[in-house]
């Protein structure tokens, strides 16, 4: 549902703000923490503060408005932006107008919400992520009345369209779909943070990929927590197909997939729009073992996986496919172990992003009792990581001497020479020199010339 009263008051929340700020150069900081949605929303974090009359600084030395996006899916996540926000109290001391607000995923969790409440007393505000719509309405409440608000279990489930935006790139967007989880894996903190599943309608969607597209985007990802379960008028494959019947010289990626609902509609609309749609594929098997999958609530089996897999490489030939593994859930033994290395053999993913286990607070898994020892979880970690490495390694393999379409995100001097560096189709970071000076935001073709496990190396071909 799309919530318009909302969106007339942030507004009005804006203007006022801009008023106070008029004339007063104020600066604004941002930093997240986190997944690809995080870095979407920071995007409107930035698109308010600039539209309350803040210019936006990458330093949080000299901000007048400082605002932390955190992360709460591991214990590390959390752990870095408690320590980055205690930093910001001599920042807090030295300037007492500064106003620190803490968004995010860490913040609709009760015991995290708590201890900033109490122990974190120069935090002016914070906001679960479904509500960053009110950071002007807190900014305000704490510039007039000196205000502490602490925004928690207020999500109504409403999706707040026409939020401004602040585009950190101006040949990548990110849009999301669809927000929220309802799958409940049973190690995962996301449901109970972003809350329950709610799409945006497909007009509006397609309406800003076409904006997009006209204003030089070249590459526009599409996020949700669970993009295949998008259902609010049409399904994912429908969506993306029309996202692709736009005219223009882009590619179409999308983030996160959850097996259970990968549907041969979408695997199809891959194959017809090889080119518009990226031939990558992320796709979450987090274990290999069909015992630890029932316990982590995944409902789908490693051969179910396998025949995904196998359907969407006939499909999709050479596509590239990654991974999340997650090593050292409750209860995973070394056979478990070895099924989820099995499965990395058979499969032979182009990339893995594996992650330790963290327990969640409140989570089903928290509570099982047999927690694996972190010494346990290394020593697998380092096992799965050598194995993945040399698969990787030999993946990469099939791209020298051929030619990619690299879309070019930066460039760096590296012992005096040019080294421009982008993303091929198959989502694999490319090392490029060129005879020729080539924009950030590009197009080019680079002919591929050496490899390793994680990137491609050539030269550009005029
Ligand atoms: N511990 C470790 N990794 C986790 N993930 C999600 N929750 C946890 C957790 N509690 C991983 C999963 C997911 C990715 C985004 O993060 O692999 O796909
Ligand atoms: Fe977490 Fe599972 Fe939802 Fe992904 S699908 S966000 S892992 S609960």
């Amino acid at each position: 549902m799309i919530s318009t009263v909302n969106e007339l008051l942030v507004d009005e929340y804006i203007r006022r703000v801009r008023e106070l700020n008029a004339g007063l150069s104020r600066r604004a900081y941002v930093f997240t923490f986190g997944c690809q949605q995080n870095e979407a929303d920071a995007e409107r974090m930035l698109g308010m503060a600039r539209d309350m009359g803040y210019k936006i600084t990458d330093t949080a030395e000299d901000a007048d408005l400082i605002l932390i996006n955190t992360c709460a899916i591991r214990e590390h996540a959390e752990l870095k932006a408690l320590s980055m926000l205690g930093r910001f109290k001599a920042l807090k001391r030295k300037n007492p107008e500064l106003i620190i607000g803490v968004c995010g995923c860490m913040t609709a969790q009760p015991h995290r919400a708590e201890l900033i409440k109490n122990d974190f007393h120069y935090v002016s505000f914070t906001t679960e992520p479904n509500m960053i719509h009110r950071i002007p309405e807190l900014i305000l409440g704490y510039m007039e009345r000196r205000k502490r608000a602490f925004v928690f279990g207020a999500d109504t489930g409403d999706i707040v369209e026409g939020v401004p935006v602040l585009r950190r790139e101006s040949h990548k967007a990110f849009v999301s779909i669809m927000y929220g989880c309802n799958n409940f894996c049973s190690y995962c903190i996301v449901p109970y943070v972003r809350g329950r599943e709610r799409s945006r309608c497909s007009e509006d969607i397609i309406s800003e990929c076409r904006t997009l597209v006209v204003s030089g985007v070249r590459e526009i990802t599409l996020l949700g927590q669970n993009v295949n379960s998008y259902r609010p008028d049409i399904g994912f494959a429908e969506l993306i197909s029309e996202i692709a019947e736009i005219e223009g010289d882009f590619i179409i990626r999308f983030m996160t997939s959850h097996p259970k609902d990968t549907s041969d509609e979408l695997i199809e609309a891959m194959r017809k729009y090889r080119g518009k749609i990226a031939p990558y594929f992320h796709l979450p098997l987090q274990a290999g073992s069909n015992s630890v999958l029932r316990a982590m609530n995944r409902t789908y089996t490693r051969e179910h996986y396998l025949e995904i897999l196998k359907k969407l490489r006939a499909a999709v030939p050479d596509i590239a496919v990654s991974t999340d593994i997650i090593v050292g859930f409750p209860g995973e033994s070394e056979q478990d172990f070895l099924d989820t290395l099995d499965v990395l053999k058979t499969a032979e993913f182009d990339m893995v992003y594996a992650f330790l286990y963290s327990a969640r607070e409140g989570t089903r898994a928290a509570a099982m009792t047999e927690q694996v020892p972190r010494e346990v979880k290394d020593e697998r970690m380092s096992r799965l990581l050598a194995l993945q490495d040399g698969i990787s390694y030999k993946k990469n393999e099939r791209f020298v001497g051929r030619v990619c379409r690299v879309l070019v995100d930066s460039k760096e001097t590296r012992e005096g020479c040019v080294v421009y560096t982008g993303r091929n189709p198959e989502n694999k970071l490319v090392h490029f020199t060129s005879d020729y000076a080539v924009e950030i935001g590009e197009l080019v073709n680079v002919k591929i010339e050496k490899h390793g496990a994680f990137d491609l190396i050539g030269t550009m071909e005029k």
